[in-house]
């Protein structure tokens, strides 16, 4: 059958959004409820939500803040960073973890990914790290767990701190461990497509009592009181400066979005995976598609959907594949490019391709198909019947 976008009849009249958000009745009313109160800003409903997500994870402290960035940016502020130290991470993940290494001024180094997951190697980051080596950010990729024994491990030997990037690893666990207990701290998403959303938003977990005062702090322009610690305590209370902070805070307003979110979050799970499962079986036998890996031991969060283009066998590339898919109705996305290949990291560091060959071959084929609680059967029989429209009519 011929393409829509070239002519022919698209699978779908209406688009399919790529990550649409689950939002029930009950977000929407416990929002409503937030805007009739008269407390709208940080309050009650953030302290919910940490004490919901801190449950969830098994962390001894979940500090919410207003985006995953601002989470990995408070976490290596821990390390105080200088010109001359160095952090290594992944560079197929989103630009945020490796901005935020630049930001505190020090130097990222990048670690190739493994084929099959697409998550940094172990082996690879044994091989970079020297004594200027700071930190390990792990990026769960997609929500498949990153090996963190050996990560752990490495860290260990040589005395390295371990902040995860766990932006898309809500409901991933290691060999049955959540990742947000593992490592120093970890830092997890609520933007608009992510698998809990406030729309924006972020949380840090960590062990370290320490570091989660010093969070709570530094999220709130370095002061002792928030407006509302005050306004829950009883006579007059100044605050005081005791460092510069900034201004980080998630709002109870976004906090009222998500904490009914989690209190589905393992029904949202087991829809993501019954449609994960859906889309194996269909494609595991067509050609010019590799379906994503399983972790041998652990949970996946089922964050996002990559299949990989089998492109000596197809007569398009991968972004035209994109379009062609956008043509017949499906939005999907690319997640991602790897970080060596974007302008400014290209042109301020000299990356070439072939510096991170893995994650460069995995820029070039990879694709998320729709992947959310919200879609519905024939959502999901659409994506996979535009994906096989497309592989059969451009076969080579
Ligand atoms: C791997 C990864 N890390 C960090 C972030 C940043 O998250 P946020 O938008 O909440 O700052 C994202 C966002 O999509 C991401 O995909």
């Amino acid at each position: 059958m011929k393409p829509a976008i070239e002519g022919g009849k698209p699978v779908r009249e209406e688009f399919l959004v790529f990550g649409k958000p689950d939002i029930r009745e009950e977000d929407i009313a416990e929002v409503a409820d937030t805007l009739r109160s008269g407390w709208i800003g940080h309050g009650p409903k953030t302290e919910r939500f940490e004490q919901m997500f801190a449950e969830y994870t098994g962390a001894k402290n979940a500090i919410a803040v207003n985006s995953c960035t601002a989470a990995l940016y408070l976490s290596l502020g821990m390390l105080d960073l200088g010109p001359e130290d160095e952090v290594i991470t992944s560079p197929l993940t989103y630009p945020s973890t490796a901005n935020v290494i630049l930001h505190h001024g020090a130097k990222v180094v990048f670690a190739d990914v493994e084929e099959g997951s697409g998550n940094i190697d172990p082996v690879n980051i044994e091989k970079k790290i020297t004594v200027r080596t700071k930190a390990v950010m792990p990026v769960h990729l997609h929500g498949f767990p990153c090996d963190m024994d050996e990560i752990l491990d490495l860290a260990e030997y040589s005395s390295l701190a371990v902040i995860g990037d766990a932006a898309h690893a809500i409901e991933t666990r290691y060999k049955n461990r959540h990742v947000g207990i593992l490592g120093d701290a970890a830092c997890f998403s609520f933007y608009a497509t992510k698998n809990v959303t406030s729309a924006d938003g972020g949380m840090i977990t960590t062990d370290r009592d320490d570091w989660a005062e010093r969070f709570k702090l530094l999220r709130m322009h370095g002061i002792t009181r928030t407006a509302w610690s005050r306004f829950r305590e009883k006579g007059f209370k100044f605050y005081d400066t005791v460092a510069p902070g900034y201004k980080l805070n998630l709002t109870d307003l976004q906090s009222a979005m998500a904490i009914h979110q989690m209190e589905r979050i393992e029904d949202s799970w087991k829809r993501r995976t019954e449609i994960w499962h859906a889309y194996d079986e269909a494609f595991s036998s067509m050609q010019g598609i590799k379906i994503p890996p399983e972790p041998e031991d652990g949970r996946h969060a089922r964050h996002l959907y990559p299949v990989r283009l089998e492109l000596e066998r197809l007569s398009i590339t991968r972004d035209e594949f994109l379009e062609a898919l956008k043509a017949e109705g499906i939005g999907a996305g690319i997640h991602f490019i790897s970080l060596h290949l974007h302008s400014f990291y290209k042109n301020t560091f000299g990356f070439k391709p072939d510096d991170f060959p893995v994650a460069a071959r995995i820029s070039e084929r990879t694709l998320s198909l729709p992947l959310s609680p919200a879609l519905t059967d024939q959502d999901v029989d659409d994506v996979i019947e535009a994906v096989e429209k497309l592989l059969t009519y451009y076969a080579r």
